[in-house]
């Protein structure tokens, strides 16, 4: 049975055969490379992913949402008015779709009860954006159960904004991008300070995207995350000063040099990783545009190895994985992805040399840090969407 089909036999046993169940899905997303350039105003070039979050969702007559996640059975049905939309702790995930059904109501949607449940598929806690996931597979579902009309950019912008304000995670817009823009067989390279994008066609040839988890708990993520996004506003406060510029990514190397006594060390190392992440990435584009896989691979070495040394955001875990899938015959590249500090890497590693690479790497990681790794081939997929209830049926 698909995920959808088994999906909307939950519904059922849990809330009965509504009249108008519909189906949506929300990939997770993997970032290429250009990391933490996101809110620095820079580019990225991450692509959705086939798995994702699937949600069944039907109308009820009141004002109450009642929503239920097969990945948290122990939670059972969260209840919530639409009257009564404020972060509660105790209602754990659903405050995501909370968040996201408040913003619809704030934009004068005019939202109505339902019932909802969801599923994912997106490993737990490995950094592949579950929490964007449900946020645009909310999105898309309002948006089309009560007709508002919302452009997919704009619920992009709307689910990063639920991100930054209802749940208080102070992320850039790349995930929500990437999961509402992404599309099949291509990544997107995203210039985050003007949203201007391109699609550009993966052609794998021989090779393969491996990702690999940690397995790490991320414990204090969040604080460091802020702290290195506070760094770099520091930093660019500090230089507008005295030089016109908008955002770090505005800022040379040159300028970087030539102004270094006013500012910290810790501050010159982040504003560089900016600075030479955008030029990775924007090499990496046109690597990815030649066919010049080598040179891409080249490119995601570099910015694991900026990541690590002037980012500081990578860790034992990370640094391990990166470093025995290096010295695998056939791996072309390999680095961190996301915002680091525990979660995955992205390897590009030729078709014939997979399996030996899980299996190597997976024995001298659980030899050296004490708990296994996983690995997955990374399929990518389409964007944020509704499903065909009828195709998945018949
Ligand atoms: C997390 C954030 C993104 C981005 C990355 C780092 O995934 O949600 O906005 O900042 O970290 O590139």
């Amino acid at each position: 049975m698909t995920l959808p089909k088994k999906l909307m036999k939950t519904m059922e046993d849990i809330f009965g055969s509504g009249d108008s169940n519909r189906v949506f899905f929300a990939p997770g997303r993997v970032n290429l490379i250009g990391e933490h350039t996101d809110y620095n105003g820079g580019y990225v070039l991450p692509c959705a992913l086939e798995i994702g979050t699937y949600a069944v969702a039907q109308k009820r007559k009141d004002r109450e949402c009642h929503l239920y996640s097969v990945n948290f059975p122990e939670e059972g049905v969260i209840t919530f008015s639409l009257d009564d939309l404020v972060n509660d702790e105790k209602d754990g995930w659903a405050n995501y779709p909370k968040g996201v059904i408040k913003a619809f109501i704030n934009k004068g949607v005019e939202v109505r009860g339902l019932n909802i449940v969801f599923e994912g598929n997106i490993p737990n806690g490995a950094g592949l954006s579950s929490s964007a996931s449900i946020e645009l597979v909310t999105s898309v579902m309002l948006n089309e159960m009560f007709e508002a009309g919302l452009s997919m950019l704009e619920m992009v912008e709307l689910a990063k904004e639920v991100e930054n304000e209802f749940i208080g995670v102070n992320c850039g817009i790349m995930d929500q991008f990437a999961i509402g823009m992404g599309k099949n067989h291509h990544a997107v390279m995203l210039h985050c300070d003007s949203l201007k994008y391109e699609y550009l066609p993966i052609k794998l040839d021989r090779y393969s995207i491996i990702i690999a988890n940690t397995n790490k708990q991320r414990g204090l993520a969040t604080s460091a995350y802020n702290e290195r996004r506070e760094s770099c506003e520091s930093a660019l406060k500090k230089l507008q000063g005295i030089l016109p510029l908008q955002t770090v990514s505005d800022i040379t190397l040159q300028q970087l040099n030539d102004h270094a006594e006013l500012l910290e060390e810790t501050e010159i190392k982040r504003v560089r990783h900016v600075i030479t992440e955008n030029q990775r990435t924007k090499k990496a584009a046109q690597a990815l545009i030649n066919g010049n896989l080598s040179l891409f691979g080249v490119l995601m070495n570099q910015s694991h190895e900026s990541l690590k040394k002037d980012y500081e955001v990578t860790g034992i875990e990370l640094d391990t994985l990166v470093e025995l899938a290096r010295k695998q015959n056939g791996t072309i590249g390999a680095r961190m992805t996301g915002a680091g500090f525990g979660g995955c890497t992205v390897n590009i590693v030729e078709d014939d040399k997979v399996e030996a690479f899980i299996e190597e790497v997976g024995i001298a990681y659980k030899e050296r840090i004490g708990w296994a790794a996983d690995f997955y081939t990374a399929k990518i997929g389409d964007g944020a969407k509704e499903i065909d209830i009828k195709e998945e049926i018949t």
